[in-house]
């Protein structure tokens, strides 16, 4: 089980030192890992504030090449380094408002596994292909166009773009159908069986249905993991979900 908190352009130096501070007592379990995303400029800082505890960092986006002349750009090595196993790709915010497209998530990814770091790589459709009933088509074709061929220890997480900060979540029935067919089509390429994540506006409130879908190998929470305590009820949701399926 997966809980990975997406600050987004969240969160300063004296934010991040109070969020950490209450971290500190909090008992983690082995079976549900934690991990954060932070602005890039404070993965150091966290890393840190949080290097006792068995939290994991990331990357909100990186380059598709490791190094070269490609100002206000971050590279998969620099990520490494600094201490992150993985990195968020193809998140809609940047399929919006950077013009990212299939082909450059693409190469992000594929350049990100080589920088051996895990992807988590953000797929799902907008309102208008949701209510034509193309939702599944819609994704399916996402996937196949931005998994590159060294994916197969990767995420993906299913983020419906008109679910991302709004309250609005899909039901059980759309959440499970999305899940089952992403899987199937990674078995089908890579026979594996991927992790994937749920994304958009996972809350305190709808978390235990949301982790009650079998198909849900954890969630991608943007919005309820600024909070410390929403972060942390939402991880030991997971836990508690996790005992009672045992
Ligand atoms: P949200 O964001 O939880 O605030 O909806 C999720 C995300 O964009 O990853």
């Amino acid at each position: 089980m997966f809980i990975a908190a997406n600050w987004k352009m969240n969160l300063d130096k004296q934010s991040i030192l109070e969020f950490s501070k209450d971290l500190q007592n909090f008992k983690f379990s082995k079976d549900v890992r934690a991990c954060i995303f932070p602005p890039m400029t404070y993965i150091d800082f966290l890393n840190r504030q949080i290097q006792n505890l068995p939290i994991y960092l990331g990357g909100q986006n990186c380059h598709f090449k490791s190094s070269g002349a490609f100002t206000g750009e971050i590279s998969p090595k620099f990520l490494k380094d600094t201490g992150c196993e993985y990195v968020i790709i193809g998140h809609s915010e940047r399929r919006i408002f950077n013009k990212e497209n299939n082909n450059e998530i693409k190469l992000r990814a594929h350049s990100a596994i080589n920088a051996d770091l895990k992807v988590i790589l953000c797929v799902g459709e907008n309102l208008i292909d949701r209510e034509k009933g193309n939702a599944i088509k819609f994704i399916e074709n996402q996937i196949l166009k931005c998994i590159p061929e060294n994916f197969e220890n990767s995420y993906i997480a299913y983020e419906p773009i008109w679910s991302i900060g709004t309250g609005k979540i899909p039901s059980v029935l759309e959440i499970r159908e999305a899940h089952r067919n992403i899987k199937e089509i990674l078995y089908k390429k890579f026979n594996v069986n991927t992790k994937v994540l749920y994304g958009g506006s996972v809350n305190v409130e709808n978390i235990n249905q949301i982790l009650k879908i079998a198909e849900v190998d954890g969630v991608l929470v943007g919005g309820a993991s600024l909070k410390v305590k929403d972060f942390l009820a939402i991880y030991t949701a997971a836990v508690k979900h996790l005992n009672n399926s045992l």
